[in-house]
């Protein structure tokens, strides 16, 4: 499946799509702007079909809103937030230690760190991450079926963050969400709703899927304790690791694209996506191609370059690729370095993952040391 085709599929639910693979193929699904996301919301994808979320328009609605985004995630807001994360993470791994084994690590670490993550760059208090945590989790199941509490999910977190956004607008400070407000209010480009919906494109977007991929890498890790005791004996190598096993491992979006349509025929290799045609993209087959990357099923930590396709690519390459490598090298990074010898606490095969078609999140990652 990692050479570039174009193939008709039939989803479980009787959709068809055409499934497009292969590193050069997926890159021209990402780039290719006759690959429409407004379009595809429009045909009733079953979730995240807010039209005024950034991963849901086309240029040029998408251009402008993207713009005050990227312009809110400066690297300094980013490189603010590492000393916080890395005593976070530090704290967390003595409670664990001061733990009887076996220890959870979805709950006791996995949710926490990218929750802390979007706290404390939206400025939201750790102590309301319940309350929001909630309706995001809610908000971003692709349910497959009844999608009422979804909707009910995202009207709440709609007036949890229309309260955010008013007591910022209060007392502004310098964090990321007061820059947001800023220049949206300045240029008097950015609407109320889709001040708010941009605030919630991050936060939707922003924990679940590093949640994910979170404790789907230290799964992996622990089933190669010479990769652990190679991070432990080399640190340097942690950004190059993360990396790799960002192309590796395919979890946080179940190795597939959203999906898009097609606004004319797009000739591709290997077939055409016709006019109207609904598309969706193996990220798995792009990043374990061949033609792209050596022996691409080895986990090879000194892989370079290594270009994988996990944050996408084009108009709408994850805006929170930055934050989530540097969640994922700090929280590694305190595992590893605090237990020798963690290992897990059940066989493999009873590990299992949450119902949702978007993501692939682990249910429980039980661990002992
Ligand atoms: C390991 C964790 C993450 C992965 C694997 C991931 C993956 C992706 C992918 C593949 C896309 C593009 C989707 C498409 O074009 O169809 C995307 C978009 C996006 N991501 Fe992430 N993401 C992660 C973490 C984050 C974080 C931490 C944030 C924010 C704090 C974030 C915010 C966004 C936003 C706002 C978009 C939409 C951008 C746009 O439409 O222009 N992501 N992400």
């Amino acid at each position: 499946m990692a050479d570039g085709t174009v193939r008709p599929v039939k989803l479980a639910d009787g959709q068809r799509l055409w499934l497009v693979s292969g590193y050069d193929n997926v890159r021209r699904f990402f780039t290719d702007d006759r690959f429409s996301r407004a379009r595809a919301i429009q045909m009733g994808a079953p979730s995240f079909d807010n039209p005024e979320l950034m991963i849901n328009m086309d240029p040029p609605d998408h251009t402008r809103i993207r713009r005050f985004a990227a312009h809110a995630f400066a690297p300094r807001q980013i490189e603010r937030l590492r000393q916080p994360l890395m005593d976070f993470a530090t704290e967390l791994c003595a409670e664990i230690a001061d733990s009887q084994p076996p220890v959870d690590l979805v709950p006791r670490f996995a949710n926490l760190l990218p929750i802390r993550a979007i706290c404390d760059l939206l400025g939201i208090p750790f102590a309301d991450r319940q309350r929001f945590a909630h309706l995001g989790d809610a908000a971003s199941v692709i349910p497959g079926g009844d999608t009422g509490p979804v909707r009910q999910a995202e009207a709440q977190l709609g007036e949890y963050v229309g309260q955010l956004v008013e007591s910022r607008r209060r007392c502004p400070t310098d964090d990321f969400l007061s820059t947001l407000i800023t220049a949206g209010d300045k240029e008097d480009q950015l609407s109320e709703s889709e001040l708010i919906s941009t605030v919630i494109s991050i936060l939707v977007a922003g924990y679940q899927t590093t949640i994910g991929q979170f404790s789907s890498f230290v799964l992996e890790l622990l089933q190669r304790p010479e990769q652990w005791a190679r991070l432990r004996a080399e640190p340097a190598l942690f950004p190059s690791a993360i990396e790799e096993l960002l192309r590796y491992v395919h979890s946080s979006t179940a190795g597939a694209s959203l999906f898009r349509v097609a606004t004319e025929d797009v000739q591709l290799d290997g077939g055409t996506v016709p006019a109207g045609g609904a598309v969706i993209a193996s990220l798995k087959s792009a990043n374990l191609d061949p033609a792209r990357f050596a022996d691409p099923e080895r986990l090879d930590f000194d892989r370079t370059p290594n270009r994988h396709l996990s944050f996408g690519s084009g108009s709408h390459y994850c805006l929170g690729a930055q934050l989530a490598r540097l969640e994922l090298q700090i929280g590694i990074a305190a595992l590893v370095s605090q237990f020798e010898t963690m290992r897990l606490a059940v066989p493999a095969q009873e590990l299992r993952y949450a119902p949702n078609l978007a993501m692939r999140n682990l249910v429980a990652l039980p661990v002992a040391w």
